[in-house]
């Protein structure tokens, strides 16, 4: 099998100021050593692993006091040239919306306002023709709605039940146009169903393989960049005929993120679907 790997644009943004500070999900506990300079060094190397691949990263400018904002895929949710700006559930992190909106309207992106909780490309997935947002913990379900009206795709609406997968993309991995990887028991029953029916060649994942985070993955239709502990789910990939690449985020993880955490796709126009 020959699988197209797609040269993306993606945005990122340096954990200069990373920290767990507060807790607003079940990996964060504020009291627990962090080592800031790793963190650094393991987003580098995540940054590498993308430019080795032929992807194009762009930077965000981290700003003092919000340590959460190196988590880019919450920065917005960027499809055909249009940017959703994002509106955080939690007060932490709602000053990061304004910094990512700016930074979309300088990049020249259509701009679109939030009108409910909307926390990206954390929650909201291009699977082929189809969105697939997650609700449950951080995006409302109201979101679905209003993306589906700026976009133009189809949403179905994902329910997420296991607070240790509070955003879609830590649950779901979009493979390529046809097929996803996916924690079957992170979603209600109704939207396992869902799952079964939309992806029938769906990969699943364990248990042990999202416990590491190794559903926050980023993949261009061939190479999968994942957390380098997810080994069963990298195996079940390889024999699927794609090629991983496993990296280090573990200090990352401590604020609950990994490497599709820290990377936002900038969907320019149909032809860079
Ligand atoms: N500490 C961040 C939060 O709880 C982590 C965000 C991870 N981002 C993601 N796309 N899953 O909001």
């Amino acid at each position: 099998m020959t699988m197209d790997a797609t040269s993306q644009r993606l945005l990122m943004c340096r954990p200069t100021y990373f920290a767990v500070d507060y807790a607003i999900n079940p990996w964060m506990d504020p009291s627990a050593p962090v080592d800031a300079a790793l963190a650094v060094r393991q987003w580098e190397q995540l940054r590498q692993t993308y430019l080795d691949l032929g992807h194009t990263v762009e930077e965000i400018t981290p700003v003092p006091g919000l340590p959460d904002m190196v988590f880019a895929a919450n920065g917005g949710t960027v499809i055909d040239g249009k940017a959703m700006a994002v509106q955080f559930r939690d007060p932490q992190r709602a000053d990061e919306a304004p910094a990512y909106r700016a930074w979309f309207e300088a990049a020249g992106f259509e701009m679109y306002d939030p009108k409910h909780v909307n926390e990206g490309e954390g929650d909201v997935l291009l699977a082929g023709d189809h969105l697939l947002a997650g609700t449950g913990f951080r995006t409302a379900h109201a979101a679905h709605a209003q993306l589906q009206e700026v976009f133009g795709y189809p949403v179905i609406t994902m329910q997420l039940v296991d607070p240790r997968f509070y955003h879609l993309d830590t649950a779901l991995t979009v493979l390529d146009e046809r097929t996803v990887a996916y924690l079957p028991e992170a979603f209600s029953p109704g939207s396992q169903a869902v799952l079964r029916r939309l992806f029938p060649d769906a990969v699943h994942a364990t248990m042990a393989d999202a416990e590491v985070l190794g559903l926050n993955a980023v993949s261009d239709g061939r190479h999968v960049v994942l957390p380098a502990q997810a080994t069963d789910l990298a195996a079940k990939l390889r024999d699927r005929g794609y090629e991983t690449i496993g990296v280090d985020l573990s200090e990352l993880r401590k604020a609950g993120g990994g490497p599709k955490c820290c990377t936002l796709r900038l969907r320019q126009g149909k032809a860079s679907k």
